[in-house]
């Protein structure tokens, strides 16, 4: 069977109606990236980034998956499919793909601020004095710029499997992801699906790269018919 490595962004999420990051009226265009995303801002007004991560979390109750990801549940008819996705929201799972990494962490989860392997399931508002069962304040549990991305070596060795590979809405501008690319081998076919396509240097050297400049809702469809008999 065929892998296909599928590396998804923000833009997969915004036809769900979820903001995107970078784009015109993004969410780091409304909020300092540095006191809602990172430990300082944690450290400084900790308030502050779970009211943030609050909202996220309500709105995710109020969305759906789109065309983009019920689209990729259907490669798994033929291919052995796996989705890295930077995304925290849970709409590739609810979609029904079966195989998901989570780079940059889930909305859905929370994790001790003492001990960070006390990981628990959050579907409700996070309060500062709600405690993991060692009397520690719980987190989001999400990748804050300055910190390490903990699943980038398991992503960088599916890639290096991947026949084919789909970028899709990304502005390939945060790195460890970016440079998730590097990783795949040098024949594997790779799809870029994007309605604004960041064309990075990485990209545009390669042969087999296949750009789809649409949204995900009509690109992605697109390029799994393109890939089913
Ligand atoms: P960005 O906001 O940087 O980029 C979103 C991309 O989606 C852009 O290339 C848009 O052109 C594209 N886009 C917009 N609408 C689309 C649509 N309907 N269909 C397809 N694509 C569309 O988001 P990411 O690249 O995901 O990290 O950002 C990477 C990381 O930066 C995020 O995971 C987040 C952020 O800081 C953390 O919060 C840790």
């Amino acid at each position: 069977m065929e892998k296909i490595v599928v590396l998804t962004g923000a833009g997969i999420s915004a036809e769900s109606g979820i903001s995107t990051f970078r784009d015109a009226n993004g969410l780091w265009e409304n909020h300092d990236i540095m006191e809602v995303a990172s430990p300082e801002g944690w450290r400084k007004n900790p308030s502050l980034v779970l009211d943030f991560y609050n909202a996220r979390r309500r709105q995710l109750k109020e969305v759906k998956p789109n065309a983009g990801h019920t689209a990729l549940v259907q490669l798994e008819e033929k291919y052995d499919v796996t989705i890295i996705t930077q995304n925290v929201d849970n709409l590739h799972e609810r979609a029904g793909s079966s195989h998901i990494l989570h780079l940059h962490g889930e909305l859905n989860k929370v994790r001790s601020t003492g001990n960070p392997s006390l990981i628990y399931d959050w579907h409700d508002d996070l309060h500062i004095g709600d405690l993991c069962e060692k009397g520690y304040q719980l987190r989001p549990h999400i990748v804050w710029f300055t910190e390490p991305v903990p699943n980038i070596v398991t992503a960088a060795s599916i890639c290096e499997t991947a026949d084919i590979m789909i970028i899709i809405g990304t502005s390939m501008q945060v790195y460890p992801a970016a440079g998730l690319l590097e990783y795949a081998p040098r024949l594997c076919k790779i799809f870029f699906i994007d309605p604004l396509p960041n064309l990075t240097p990485s990209l545009t050297t390669l042969d087999n790269l296949h750009v789809i400049q649409e949204k995900a809702g009509v690109g992605v469809p697109k390029v799994v018919a393109s890939l089913l008999p």
